[in-house]
């Protein structure tokens, strides 16, 4: 388990401390804030940090501007929401650093808040420029790091500046770590890992690290077909990745004696495509998929399968949905396998923008044992690797509990 030092250990106590967010969240066409789940995960260290008198000096990327300063990503809408979600002044730097910066940071008092202009209208920050960390570094006497979902970005302001102020893990980050480390570490078993999205190649890297460690696996989505392909099953216009046919093989036979099983849909939801009519969607099993029809959701008796494969299971582990559930024609089986794990009593652990997305937007959240604000994040954890912005905290020095 990775052992972080946290908030219990920060000097942040009238400190003034800069804390990296993740406040990358999806905007409207007006440049509000569509979904701030992400803002509010971030609540309880912001409150924290608040009540224990820090002048908090807040930073965060919206987007991939790339090292320009586009207007549609300033950081005002984050500023705004939060001030909403929080009932207090959230102040606003027009640039990262600089003299504007300086002058707010100086004026900032304990509990206050100043949110700085997007980070990455700075070239220097994914270049992980030192001089530029140097420059965040000046800005406070402590870094907390709060932003699970850009951990895996050696970035400025998730890594360099981690070298030049004392940096520690926020509560989200802690969370995140601890809740997700569990799954790798000391589940409750049985374990169950059920994966979907659109493509193996992308969790491929997942599969294999979490295959020694699982005792089922359920696997959907359209990567489902390149599995299917892989068993000589057409699967007719379905997105098969044909190069990845052989690693499928080799996951279903290194699988085969899972004793919850390694199981792949019986039956599917097809159609000739995304934007099929009512009347062009049906279910078949997954043998007698037309040679004009696509995979795009799994079927009903696959569904009542993999409910048993749930409820037998102690932890489920989940990423990525198990159709095109944007679409509610192909939405039934995410919605499903989402009510039958939420009501299973295991510990269920989810992660991957789109699932959790898909989870809240079922009103589900709250019933998860855990849903990750990472993304990439969450996936290349998952897959056993050291993500940057987590390796450059300090080691805790407390007692495992
Ligand atoms: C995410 O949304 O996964 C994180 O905020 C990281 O964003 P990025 O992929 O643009 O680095």
């Amino acid at each position: 388990m990775i052992r972080k030092a946290g908030l219990d250990e920060a000097p942040v106590d009238g400190a003034r401390v800069l804390l990296r967010v993740d406040f990358n969240v999806p905007l409207t066409e007006a440049g509000t804030v569509r979904d701030d789940a992400r803002i509010r995960a971030a609540l309880p260290t912001i409150t924290e940090l608040v009540g224990r008198g820090a002048s908090v000096v807040l930073v965060t990327h919206l987007g991939r501007p790339h090292g320009q300063a586009v207007p549609g990503l300033t950081t005002v809408p984050l500023a705004k929401r939060l001030s909403q979600l929080l009932s207090i002044p959230v102040a606003h730097s027009p640039e990262v650093t600089g003299e504007a910066t300086r002058r707010l940071v100086e004026a900032l008092a304990p509990g206050g808040l100043l949110l700085l202009e997007n980070v990455r209208f700075r070239p220097e920050e994914e270049a992980n420029d030192p001089a530029f960390s140097a420059e965040l570094g000046k800005l406070a006497d402590v870094f907390v790091n709060d932003a699970f979902g850009s951990a895996h970005r050696a970035h400025s302001s998730t890594e360099g500046v981690a070298h030049f102020l004392p940096a520690y893990a926020g509560r989200l980050m802690a969370n995140e770590l601890m809740q997700l480390g569990r799954i790798l570490d000391q589940p409750a078993r049985p374990l169950l890992a059920i994966m979907g999205g659109s493509k193996l190649s992308t969790k491929l890297g997942v599969i294999q690290n979490l295959l020694p460690r699982i005792d089922g696996l359920c696997l959907g989505g359209a990567m489902a077909a390149t599995f299917l392909r892989a068993e000589g099953i057409a699967t007719g216009q379905s997105l098969v990745e044909e190069d990845f046919t052989e690693h499928a093989r080799q996951l279903q036979s290194r699988g085969s004696g899972l004793r919850l099983g390694f199981n792949l849909p019986a039956d599917a939801v097809v159609a000739p495509g995304l934007d099929a009519a009512p009347e062009e969607v049906h279910t078949c099993a997954v043998t007698e998929i037309g040679p004009k029809e696509m995979l795009l959701d799994i079927g009903p008796a696959t569904i009542a399968s993999w409910r048993d494969v749930v409820e037998a299971a102690a932890t489920v582990v989940w990423n990525g949905p198990l159709g095109v559930y944007e679409n509610p024609l192909f939405a039934s089986g995410t919605r499903a396998v989402a009510e039958a794990v939420a009501d299973s009593g295991a510990v269920s652990v989810t992660g991957g923008g789109d699932l959790q997305a898909a989870i809240e937007g079922l009103g589900l959240t709250s019933k998860f044992t855990h849903v990750s604000t990472g993304g990439g994040a969450t996936l290349e954890f998952l897959e056993g690797r050291s993500l940057p912005g987590v390796a450059a905290l300090r080691d805790s020095d407390e007692e495992p509990r």
